[in-house]
């Protein structure tokens, strides 16, 4: 990672309060040493300059929103951008990528994007096709295909580009003498292709000669998205240092945490970009220069909303693309590790991230690629990717996995509403997709130091499996009623924070709603496209004083902004609310006339967290809805064993025809109210 700097931190002593934070950024893109020992920080920084910015909060929140409003908002991600990705390292021609694609749609397992890494290339040169593997007219029969089924398309791009005077890219790269020099000539680098020279992007004239570049390739293959690679820059030779302090810096940086020199395997800190900037100041900006010329490429070559996923990132790269966690390995340990990791990229400022699933180098299990789907599915991006030389792992391989797949991506599928509205508030305030529990508990301690799991948006708690042979494992669940996404039967409850120990069979990983949200979902569909036509269900989760709210944000999807100018979008807030004998629920629009234009209508609302004995007795519609039930649409199941003894209502009503453009007003009333009543038991389920 090349995020040098920082942001984050809990308040503890020093006049901070518990519940309160606050951040810490140094914006420096120098080489740095940064050692923390608990309770100090300390950064060793070999060059540039010091500034230091703090961020008061005093919330999580308001960290994120006072550091993104420095650095940049992150960029919003296409809708299908959330659907599941499967690539590898390896797909050997065009029938392989098709049979990968039949597999997905066969086993019934959603399948939204098909990747292809350096394979795809001509003898690894960007910008180009193998002509034997993965000829022209062959891969645009194949992407018109997916594109009929509504599926991507995602290609790998290096920033090496081939030294070779009969390419093209290379030609007008010289032309435009746009390469990172040193003595004077562009600095040659090895990468796949042999011999490369790198594109400097501080150069005015990049922007042109990479968007050229992208443009006219997309003008031959209309890829949906870029996959980045290798930009930190990656070289596999090191150069001799010249005799230079730049070359030799008299303090050594703990690079690649074993003190390597400076220069290693990388481009040379006295190679020189546009202006006389030196790669001793500049190095760290690569991924995010590359992130933001190929951004600005792929809306001119589009037209649309772009996606990007970039190895190499820095401070304000979310701006401008995804982020994967880079090439972990097929372990247990880099399965746990990969919770961490994407909460940090979270509170840099990039939410979209995920870790490879299942596993990059050496080869998976099936145990251990069934526990990676189960929580890889709920990345803010997600993706299976495998190294070339270890064995497949698509998730139809193996019918365990295939059969937990279904089930995680079917309830992924079926949160995609509200995956996506965490995106349009991030994109607004900052605030990551996947969040440290912390960030809705500040209050609770207990809650500081949980990397093993995490939150979606403010409400929704995942709980995965992270040791191979394991039954059962410990969870926290902070204070609330807590149902299972899964079986809305099952619930947790306490009081102020407790631990319990969760039943983990193979097939059942753990995903709870917190009690006061309004989920907005829609049905399960093997495309993102496909469940966007499915009818909303309202999954409304009272609070002990019948309370909650939640919001959905609608648009289509692949606008290059987010909810900017004009009406091309909708914003409904939900609100649940106790009445003397029931509850109201009801809706805020803002731009309704979008969501009317698509139709889209809830056609069921679930309450969850009713007490024992409630009855739904009446159901009464109001305003510009009539939502009068008709007998037999309405249904309440008291079920719900809870941790503290009791049993919670699951009231259903469906049938309903409500359109999410218009405000509605919905009235349960109930025999019997029901309280709070709330214990500290520990409970296995
Ligand atoms: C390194 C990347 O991290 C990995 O994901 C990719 O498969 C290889 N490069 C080959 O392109």
């Amino acid at each position: 990672m090349d995020v040098r700097s920082s942001v984050g931190g809990r308040g503890g002593g020093g006049g901070v309060g518990a519940g309160t934070s606050h951040g810490v950024l140094l914006l420096n893109s120098n080489g740095m040493d940064v050692v923390y020992t608990g309770d100090r920080i300390t950064y060793k920084v070999i060059g540039g300059v010091l500034d230091l910015y703090f961020f008061p909060g005093p919330s999580p929140e308001g960290v994120m929103e006072q550091y993104t409003e420095l650095i940049g908002r992150p960029t919003p991600m296409p809708y299908w951008s959330f659907g599941f990705h499967q690539c590898r390292y390896g797909y050997k021609n065009v029938a392989d990528l098709e049979r990968v694609v039949a597999g997905y749609a066969k086993a019934h397992i959603p399948l939204e994007v098909i990747w292809t890494d350096i394979d795809y290339m001509d003898a690894y040169k960007d910008f180009t096709l193998d002509p034997i593997n993965f000829p022209v007219e062959k891969m645009k029969e194949f992407i018109s295909s997916i594109h009929k089924n509504g599926q991507k398309y995602v290609l790998i791009l290096d920033p090496g580009i081939s030294v070779n005077e009969t390419y093209g890219t290379y030609i007008r790269g010289m032309q435009a003498d746009i390469f990172i020099k040193r003595e004077g000539v562009p600095y040659l680098g090895v990468v796949w292709p042999g011999l490369v020279y790198f594109p400097d992007f501080l150069h005015p004239s990049s922007e042109s000669y990479w968007g050229g570049e992208i443009k006219r390739f997309h003008d031959v293959l209309p890829f949906d998205g870029l996959w980045i690679d290798m930009n930190e820059v990656s070289n596999f030779i090191t150069s001799p240092p010249l005799p230079s302090t730049l070359d030799n810096p008299p303090y050594k940086i703990n690079n690649s945490g074993v003190h390597r020199p400076i220069n290693n395997k990388t481009t040379p800190a006295t190679s020189y970009h546009f202006g006389n900037i030196s790669d001793y100041n500049a190095h760290n900006l690569y991924g995010l220069l590359e992130a933001r010329a190929t951004n600005t490429a792929l809306v001119n070559a589009t037209g649309k909303r772009p996606f990007i996923l970039a190895r190499s990132t820095f401070v304000s790269s979310g701006k401008h693309t995804a982020h994967w966690t880079g090439d972990n390995a097929a372990t247990w340990d880099d399965l746990a590790y990969s919770i961490p990791a994407i909460l940090n990229f979270g509170l840099f400022g990039i939410p979209m991230v995920g870790a490879d699933i299942c596993g990059f180098s050496q080869n998976t299990t099936e145990e251990l690629c069934n526990r990676w789907i189960q929580l890889g599915a709920f990345y803010p991006f997600a993706r299976d990717h495998s190294d070339n030389d270890t064995i497949r792992q698509e998730l139809y391989l193996w019918d365990s996995v295939a059969a937990s797949a279904r089930k995680v991506l079917g309830l992924r599928y079926r949160l995609l509403p509200y995956l996506y509205t965490l995106m349009y508030e991030a994109n607004r305030k900052g605030i990551p997709i996947a969040r440290p529990l912390f960030f809705s508990f500040p209050e609770d301690t207990m809650t500081y130091n949980i990397y093993s799991q995490f939150l979606i948006g403010k409400g929704v708690m995942v709980t995965p499996v992270l040791k191979s042979g394991a039954q059962t494992m410990d969870a926290y669940f902070p204070s609330g009623n807590w149902f299972d996404l899964f079986n809305y039967s099952n619930s947790v409850s306490t009081a102020s924070g407790m631990n319990v120990m969760l039943h983990a069979p193979p097939d059942h990983p753990h995903v709870h709603v917190r009690e006061g949200n309004i989920l907005a979902m829609q049905g399960e569909a093997m495309t993102t496209k496909a469940a966007r036509r499915m009818p909303f269900e309202l999954l409304v989760v009272v609070d002990g004083n019948g309370d909650s709210s939640g919001q959905v944000f609608l648009d289509d999807g692949e606008d290059v902004e987010m909810g900017g100018e004009g009406n091309k979008w909708t914003l409904v807030k939900f609100y649940c609310e106790r009445t003397g004998n029931g509850v109201v629920i009801r809706s805020e629009v803002v731009n309704g006339e979008f969501a009317l234009i698509e139709k889209w209508v809830i056609d069921k609302v679930t309450i969850l967290g009713l007490r024992e004995g409630t009855r739904m007795m009446r159901l009464k519609g109001h305003e510009s809805n009539d939502v009068e039930a008709t007998p037999g649409r309405r249904t309440v199941k008291t079920v719900g064993k809870s941790s503290d003894g009791g049993e919670f209502g699951i009231a259903e009503v469906s049938g309903l025809s409500l359109p999410l453009g218009k405000p509605f007003k919905l009235e349960v009333k109930l025999r019997q109210s029901y309280n709070r009543i709330l214990s500290e038991k520990t409970v296995s389920m």
